[in-house]
C-alpha cells in the first residue's frame, strides 16, 4: 500500500489531480480507513503496534502529498507566468486627455489674478431681474440707453442678464453700507445680436468692482494695466480714452498696444497699434446710492471685459463662433499637455 501510494503521488502532474489521489488514499472510502476498521479485530497487544503502522503510513502520504503540492503549485505559478509574459516593447493605448476650453482658460487666469490681488468672485443668476440688471445701474426705464443692450426678455421684469453688472449690483445692496468691496463677476450674458464672426447672442464677461474710500480713476488705470501685461505680455501699455456707460461716470474705453506687432501697426490692431479691450469707469453716484452707499464718503470703480475677446486676441482666433461650436479638432490645439 505504501508504495503503490507514494508512486501515485509522484506521478500526478498537477495540483488538481494531486487533489484526487488525497481523497482516494485518505478519504473515507479510502485503503487508510479501511485498515482502520480492521483493527477493532485484533487482540489488545497487537492493536497499539498495527495501529502505530497504520498511523505512520497516513503521515507518510500527507508528507509526501504536502511535498508534491508545494512543487506542483511553483511549477504551475511558473507555467502561468511564462504564458502571461508582457511584451513592454509594445506601444500603448493612448488615454483620451480631454483639456479645458480656452475660455474657461482666460477665466481662471483673470479669477487667479484678481484673487491675488484680495479680491472675491461673486456670481449671480443668468435669468436676472431687470431691477439689477438696468434699474440699480442708472437705466431707467424708457432710456434710449436699453437699446444698447437689445434684450431677451422673459416677461416685464425679468430678462437674461445683459452684463454682469447685474451681478456687481447685487453685491452692492448685500454689503451696503459696508466697506471695502472688491469682487469680480464672471459669467454668461445675452444680447439679440446676429451671429457673425465677432458677435454672440451669448457671450462672458468677467467684470470687477472696488468701492472704499477714496478710490480713484489712477487706481483703475494701474489695475487695468496689470490685467492687460498678465493677459497679453508684460511689455504691454494701456491708454483710456473718454466713453460712455450709464453705471459710471466718468466712462473710458480702454485699449492695450498691440501684442502682435507691439504697438507698430498690423492687421489686428488695424494699423493703429492699439487694440480696444473693455470698458470701465468710475461708478456713478447715482448707483452708490441706490444701493445703499452714500457717494460723498465712497467711491469706486468698475470694468468689464469681454472674456472672448480676450481669447480671440490672445489666441489669434478669427471667428468668435469656433468657442461655441465644439468642433474637437479646434479645442484641441489648445490641449496643454500634448
Ligand atoms: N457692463 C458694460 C458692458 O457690458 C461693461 C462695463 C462694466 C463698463 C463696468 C463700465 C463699467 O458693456
Amino acid at each position: 500500500l505504501r508504495e503503490e501510494g507514494l508512486a501515485k503521488i509522484e506521478a500526478c502532474t498537477s495540483t488538481k489531480e494531486l487533489q484526487d489521489i488525497r481523497v482516494l488514499y485518505l478519504g473515507k472510502k479510502g485503503p487508510v480507513q479501511e485498515v482502520m476498521k480492521m483493527m477493532k479485530d485484533l487482540s489488545q497487544e497487537e492493536r497499539p503496534v498495527f495501529g502505530q503502522q497504520v498511523n505512520e503510513i497516513k503521515q507518510t502520504f500527507e508528507k509526501a502529498i504536502e511535498e508534491k503540492k508545494v512543487t506542483l503549485e511553483a511549477s504551475e505559478i511558473n507555467e502561468k507566468l511564462k504564458n502571461e509574459k508582457i511584451d513592454i516593447t509594445l506601444s500603448g493605448l493612448k488615454p483620451n486627455l480631454g483639456n479645458l476650453h480656452p475660455l474657461t482658460v482666460i477665466q481662471q487666469e483673470l479669477e487667479d489674478l484678481f484673487i491675488g490681488l484680495g479680491y472675491e468672485v461673486a456670481e449671480g443668476p443668468e435669468v436676472e431681474l431687470d431691477l439689477y440688471n438696468f434699474e440699480r445701474a442708472n437705466i431707467p426705464k424708457d432710456h434710449p440707453a436699453r437699446d444698447m443692450q437689445d434684450t431677451f426678455y422673459i416677461d416685464d421684469e425679468t430678462l437674461l442678464r445683459t452684463h454682469t453688472t447685474a451681478v456687481q449690483m447685487r453685491v452692492l445692496e448685500e454689503n451696503a453700507p459696508q466697506l471695502p468691496i472688491k469682487v469680480v463677476c464672471p459669467g454668461k450674458v445675452y444680447r439679440r445680436d446676429d451671429d457673425d464672426a465677432t458677435h454672440s447672442h451669448q457671450f462672458s464677461q468677467l467684470e470687477g468692482l472696488v468701492v472704499g474710500e477714496n478710490i480713484r480713476l489712477s487706481d483703475l488705470k494701474g489695475t487695468l494695466e496689470l490685467v492687460a501685461r498678465r493677459m497679453f505680455g508684460e511689455s504691454r501699455e494701456i491708454r483710456i480714452r473718454p466713453s460712455y456707460f450709464q453705471f459710471t461716470e466718468p466712462s473710458v474705453e480702454v485699449d492695450v498696444s498691440c501684442h502682435i506687432c507691439n504697438g507698430k501697426g498690423c492687421p489686428t490692431c488695424k494699423g493703429t497699434g492699439w487694440i480696444e479691450i473693455l470698458g470701465a469707469g468710475m461708478v456713478h453716484p447715482n448707483v452708490l446710492s441706490m444701493a445703499g452707499y452714500d457717494p460723498l464718503t465712497c467711491s469706486g470703480f468698475a470694468f468689464g471685459i469681454g472674456m472672448e475677446r480676450v481669447a480671440l486676441l490672445k489666441y489669434g482666433i478669427d471667428d468668435i463662433r469656433h468657442l461655441y461650436t465644439n468642433d474637437i479638432r479646434f479645442l484641441k490645439t489648445f490641449n496643454r499637455f500634448e
